[in-house]
């Protein structure tokens, strides 16, 4: 179970679609009920903001099974727009939609490593990191 698989975002439903598959594998790499749901939290997030703000794109998982350390990476990308403000989408309250602005912050509590990489007027990447423990 090493090899990525990747969800199209493109309507709505399939935001449930990335959820329950992401909770699936974070199931299967051992992670607890608790940290199942701040996993698939985090990916209803990332996966609406694709669908509100870039209209397509898709979530990757890909478990991490070393030797020593077991976690899940999940990758959001997209063609979209990009963020102009990328200073400012990390502090709680910052929405261009007048959304509650709590999405990205609260992926970035929920998971353990977090990074956004976006270019306006390209796209967006955000990678995040669960580790099991
Ligand atoms: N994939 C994306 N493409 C373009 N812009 C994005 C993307 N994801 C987030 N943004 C921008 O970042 C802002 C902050 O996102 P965040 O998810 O934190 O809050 P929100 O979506 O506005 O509100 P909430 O998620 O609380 O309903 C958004 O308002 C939007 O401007
Ligand atoms: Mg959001």
């Amino acid at each position: 179970m090493d090899i990525q698989s990747c969800v199209n975002i493109k309507k709505e439903w399939d935001i449930v679609g990335a959820r329950q598959l992401g909770r699936d594998i974070a199931r299967k790499i051992g992670f607890g009920t608790v940290d199942q749901a701040r996993i698939a939290t985090a990916i209803s997030e990332l996966a609406r903001n694709i669908y509100l703000y870039a209209g397509t794109g898709k979530i990757c998982f890909e478990p991490i099974e070393d030797m020593n350390q077991k976690g899940i990476t999940i990758i959001a990308m997209d063609d979209g727009p990009g963020i102009k403000e990328l200073s400012l989408v990390m502090e709680d309250g910052f929405s261009t939609s007048g959304g509650l602005g709590a999405g990205l912050p609260g992926v970035k509590r929920l998971m353990d490593d977090f990074n956004i990489f976006s270019e306006y007027g390209k796209g967006t990447e955000i990678k995040v990191v669960k580790w099991l423990r």
